[in-house]
């Protein structure tokens, strides 16, 4: 008989429902990809030409992962320096938030780690907390090393994974990762990072 977390049973064998409450968050002026990634999450497409993201956006996705029915709610938020504070907002009872940086500009990587410094301080202690190296498909004018990257991620208990919204490569992977990831890395710590309904 299928159960839920905690082992009980559920009506009629029923897939379990999680809510993932996501934030995207990530400083350019140009622009590292946060729209372009949900964009392609949730409905497979990407644009050259993607308008820069003002006030927020609010999205949502489902999937089936494992057992599990999946629904994404999704925050996403602009990216200019002017408009930190409203960003900041967003991460206030999330479950997850996924830090993009662009790796072809290192300033955007300095500014990634500024909002782990800041989630890390001010979001709920049990956020997961993501790192999206995207652009991957601009290797050639790679400014952020992949193993320098991965040193902070790990240093920092985040997932990592160097992504691109334009190929879709690593896309669903990093979202996927973030619902199964377990709400802290401790021994005990059985539940992923969403809320079950
Ligand atoms: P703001 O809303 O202004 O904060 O920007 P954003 O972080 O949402 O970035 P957005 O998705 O608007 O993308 C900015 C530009 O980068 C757009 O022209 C996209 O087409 C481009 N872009 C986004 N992701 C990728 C990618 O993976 N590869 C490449 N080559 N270009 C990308
Ligand atoms: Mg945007």
């Amino acid at each position: 008989m299928a159960t839920n977390r905690s082992g009980a049973a559920r009506p009629n064998g029923a897939p379990q429902t999680k809510v993932c409450k996501l934030v995207l968050l990530g400083e350019s002026e140009r622009g590292v990809g946060k729209s372009s990634l949900v964009l392609r999450f949730v409905k497979g497409q990407f644009k050259e030409y993607q308008e820069c993201t003002i006030g927020a956006a609010f999205l949502t996705q489902t999937v089936c992962l494992d057992d599990t029915t999946v629904k994404y709610e999704i925050s996403d938020t602009p990216g200019k320096e002017r408009y930190h504070s409203i960003a900041s907002m967003y991460y206030r009872g999330a479950h997850a938030a996924i830090v993009v940086y662009d790796i072809t500009d290192e300033d955007t990587f300095e500014r990634a780690r500024n909002w782990v410094r800041e989630l890390q301080r001010q979001a709920s202690p049990s956020i997961v907390i993501a790192l999206a190296g995207n652009k991957s498909d601009l290797a050639a004018r790679r400014m952020v090393e992949f193993e320098e990257a991965q040193a902070y991620a790990d240093e920092n208990g985040l997932l990592f994974m160097e992504t691109s919204a334009k190929t879709a490569m690593n896309v669903n992977d990093i979202f996927l990762a973030i619902a199964r990831r377990p709400k802290n890395e401790g021994a005990a710590a059985k539940s992923s990072c969403c809320k079950v309904i």
